[in-house]
């Protein structure tokens, strides 16, 4: 029997938001937002310097909603006990920032927080599925890490379906996670390659109505979900 797909996940991320009105527009779509995604950027890692600890603790007083922490830092390891204490419930570091991330999932974890890895597009997947049964989110970046607004790039689709197989035959407790130019189409593709979790900044912030762009993504998300996974084809991609 085919295995089925769980329910997905809308996580629209504030770095699409009006920052003057950022309380306002979280608790605008925050009925349909299974979490926020909170785009950390040190200016080093990524050429942007974007959120820190002060605005998470602003965003933790505007919404009950789980608050993960996208960390494009370069030494996520001293950075964490900040987000903690902001309110943040779980982090997610670049493999690419921290290749040996034992110690800041040791770190997290130690502050109660969950963890999450994300491999940036050159990135090949399969770096990160040693760490699959150590962490609770898979970030696949379907953009280069940066800025909002992006164009998706498709030819990260493999990836996704690679790191499905694998939780799959792992049976293990990993949210998939696609982000980085999701829009409805390409949310469906990610979906059919096997995500989880739709980060959306552009496609909901960006809309003039971000409550209703965000109920679209949930009408896609629960008519997409129960139904068998697709059969998988191909090679296995790195
Ligand atoms: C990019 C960030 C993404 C970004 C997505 O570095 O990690 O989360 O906010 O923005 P959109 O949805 O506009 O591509
Ligand atoms: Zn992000």
């Amino acid at each position: 029997m085919a295995a089925m797909r769980r329910a997905g996940k809308l996580a629209p991320s504030v770095l699409g938001a009006d920052f003057g009105r950022l309380a306002e527009r979280v608790r605008q779509v925050e009925s349909e937002a299974a979490l926020f995604h909170v785009d950390v950027m040190d200016g080093h890692f990524v050429p942007p310097i974007t959120i820190g600890p002060v605005v998470v603790r602003a965003l933790r007083a505007a919404t009950s909603r789980p608050l993960e922490c996208h960390l494009m830092v370069e030494r996520p390891l001293e950075q964490i006990e900040q987000f903690a204490e902001a309110g943040a419930d779980s982090v997610l570091v670049h493999l690419e920032a921290a290749p040996d991330p034992g110690a800041v999932f040791a770190k997290a974890r130690s502050l109660g927080l969950g963890v999450g890895l994300c491999v940036s597009p050159p990135t090949p997947v399969t770096d990160a599925l040693p760490f699959l049964e150590s962490i609770d989110v898979l970030n696949v970046m379907t953009v280069n890490p940066g800025w909002a607004g992006q164009t998706f790039i498709a030819e990260m689709l493999p990836k996704i379906r690679r790191a499905r197989a694998e939780i799959d035959r792992g049976g293990l407790a990993v949210d998939l996670t696609v982000d980085g130019g999701v829009t409805l189409d390409t949310g469906c593709a990610a979906l059919d390659a096997g995500a989880d979790v739709l980060v959306a900044a552009t496609s909901v912030f960006g809309r003039p109505d971000p409550a209703a762009a965000a109920r679209e993504f949930n009408e896609l998300l629960r008519a997409r979900g129960e139904r068998p996974s697709p059969a998988r084809s191909g090679p296995p991609p790195r």
